[in-house]
């Protein structure tokens, strides 16, 4: 479990030739601790207050068998025009035709829920066939009938079956191991039909 590389600009290739699972969500929803989390260690994955603190698409080798990757974050509202520009270009050169990416794990704030950004990117995840896995953070901000609450508004705005909103928080480790679960499942092999 460890950095591999980071990707700056468009065109870059990916440290190794593995297969990967995408983290993205709104700038600061705390996709940088949950990678931390996921992987296992405190401060592998830069944490910060500041919102836009991730520039680079960061890949983080799990067990050596796949990259978990962290993109940067979007709906930084006070980013220049150029800087939002250059985050589409980046994150849309690497979401696209990518055939090592096996799914993306788009991560909502759990006290905020789904915003229009996070439809954008949902509505271009399902146009490129696109796996999506929802997940909350912070979700030790809410008490239970708040979470509760989180989960079913989130279920329901996405018109998402009951399990496949996952709860987590990176403080508390609440839904992590279970993520961890949801990711190695991204790459199990699919059942083959009769040939
Ligand atoms: P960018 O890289 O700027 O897009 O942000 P990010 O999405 O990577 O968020 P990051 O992990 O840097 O976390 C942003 C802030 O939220 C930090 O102050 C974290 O400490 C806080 N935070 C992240 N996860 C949790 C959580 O599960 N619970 C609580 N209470 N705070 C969290
Ligand atoms: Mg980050």
């Amino acid at each position: 479990m460890e950095f591999a590389g980071a990707i700056g600009q468009p065109g870059q290739a990916p440290p190794a030739s593995l297969g990967q699972v995408a983290i993205a969500g709104r700038s600061n929803v705390g996709k940088s601790s949950l990678v931390n989390a996921v992987v296992g260690r405190k401060r592998i994955a830069r944490v910060s207050g500041t919102p836009g603190k991730t520039r680079e698409i960061n890949f983080y080798a799990i067990d050596d068998q796949f990259f978990l990757v962290d993109l940067p974050g979007y709906g930084f509202a006070r980013a220049p025009d150029a800087v939002r520009e250059a985050w589409k270009r980046l994150v849309e050169d690497y979401l696209s035709d990518n055939d090592r990416l096996h799914g993306l794990v788009l991560l909502l704030d759990a006290r905020r829920g789904v915003q229009a950004a996070d439809r954008q990117l949902l509505d271009y995840l399902g146009e490129n066939g696109i796996p999506v896995l929802v997940v909350l953070t912070k979700i030790d901000k809410l008490n239970r009938s708040g979470q509760a609450r989180a989960i079913s508004e989130v279920r329901k705005s996405l018109d998402l079956p009951s399990d496949q909103v996952l709860a987590t928080s990176a403080r508390t480790g609440q839904g992590v191991e279970t993520l961890r679960e949801s990711l190695l499942a991204l790459f199990e092999p699919e059942p083959e039909g009769e040939l």
